[in-house]
């Protein structure tokens, strides 16, 4: 196998570009879909400061890599969810790549900064762990984008995880849902821009990236998603995938290119009027904001 860019013995294929690389030219592919995301999405302006959250897996980890790379002022939010043989793995490996690469971490630990760990938060919230997380992660990349001043916070979500977001909504027809799963969300009152520059790049192609870049990652999943049904989509379509390659992108893409501009007017007329939650101040439909009633039950 030789590189398709510069005929060098190749490490990896990449089959859906009908494509093999070397390891130079492995990374420069990396580098080209995201500049090339971030441009045809209008993701970012060039030198932007960019808040990335960071897990210390390698999605996230590539993701802050590539930026910086790229030239952005990114930062990284590390959120420690308290999360036991999980989290304090992750929250390891993102101070040492910010060491090593001089960049600015800000480190929030929820047990020991507001009280509560995310085991805590899904069992008073009566909410299942993934989602107790994920409404904890969105609020509080929202607040510390906003406190800081960050022209955007970027997620490392790949092609793969939004290719089972997107099924798992087609399969259910949430228009809410739909209507917001967009590479881009841009910045409205109380909230910050949110991008995700990696969706041009599959999982393996995040695992390589970090393997040839020598940064080293979290591998396990976290415990607590065990079972999601989020895992079974992603095994269900990579046995699609390898027998016909280009399937995810051409499902991903062709949703945004032709299904987005038809579900996002349904999607934004299902969202309720929004006011500012009395406890923190974020946008709401409810009285008191999610985030801030899962907190006090926690607490309590
Ligand atoms: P997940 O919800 O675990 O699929 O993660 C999606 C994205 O959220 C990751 O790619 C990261 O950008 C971010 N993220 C997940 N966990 C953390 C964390 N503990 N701290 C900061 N960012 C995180
Ligand atoms: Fe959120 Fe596991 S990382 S539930
Ligand atoms: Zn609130």
């Amino acid at each position: 196998m030789r590189c398709s860019s510069c005929r060098a013995p190749a490490v990896l294929d990449v089959a859906r570009h009908n494509a093999a690389f070397c390891e130079r030219c492995f990374l420069t592919h990396c580098r080209e879909q995201v500049a090339r995301a971030v441009r045809h999405f209008g993701m970012l302006d060039d030198g932007d400061r960019v808040l990335v959250a960071v897990s210390g897996g390698k999605d996230s980890l590539a993701l802050w890599d590539l930026l910086l790379d790229l030239g952005y002022r990114a930062d990284g939010l590390h959120l420690g969810l308290g999360i036991d043989g999980y989290s304090d793995a992750g929250a390891q490996r993102t101070r040492v790549f910010a060491a090593d690469r001089g960049a600015r971490l800000q480190v929030l630990d929820l047990p020991s900064e507001l009280g509560f760990d995310i085991p805590s938060g899904s069992r008073a919230a009566r909410r299942t762990p993934c989602s107790a997380c994920g409404l904890s992660k969105r609020h509080l990349f929202n607040a510390a984008a906003l406190e800081g001043g960050y022209a955007a916070v970027a997620t490392g979500h790949n092609l793969d995880d939004e290719v089972a977001v997107l099924f798992g909504n087609v399969l259910r027809w949430d228009l809410a849902y739909l209507g917001r799963q967009l590479p881009v969300l841009p910045a409205a009152p109380g909230f910050a821009r949110k991008v995700k520059p990696l969706v041009r790049l599959g999982e393996r192609e995040t695992a390589a990236y970090c393997v040839v870049r020598g940064i080293d990652y979290v591998i396990e999943e976290c415990p607590m998603s065990a079972g999601n049904r989020h895992l079974r989509y992603k095994e269900a379509f990579n046995s699609i995938e390898e027998r016909s390659p280009g399937t995810k992108a051409a499902f991903y893409f062709g949703f945004l290119e032709r299904i987005t501009p038809l579900v996002e007017p349904a999607a934004a007329a299902e969202r309720g009027d929004l006011h500012p939650c009395p406890s923190c101040g974020s946008p709401t439909v409810t009285e008191v904001c999610a985030f801030c009633r899962l907190a006090e039950r926690a607490r309590a």
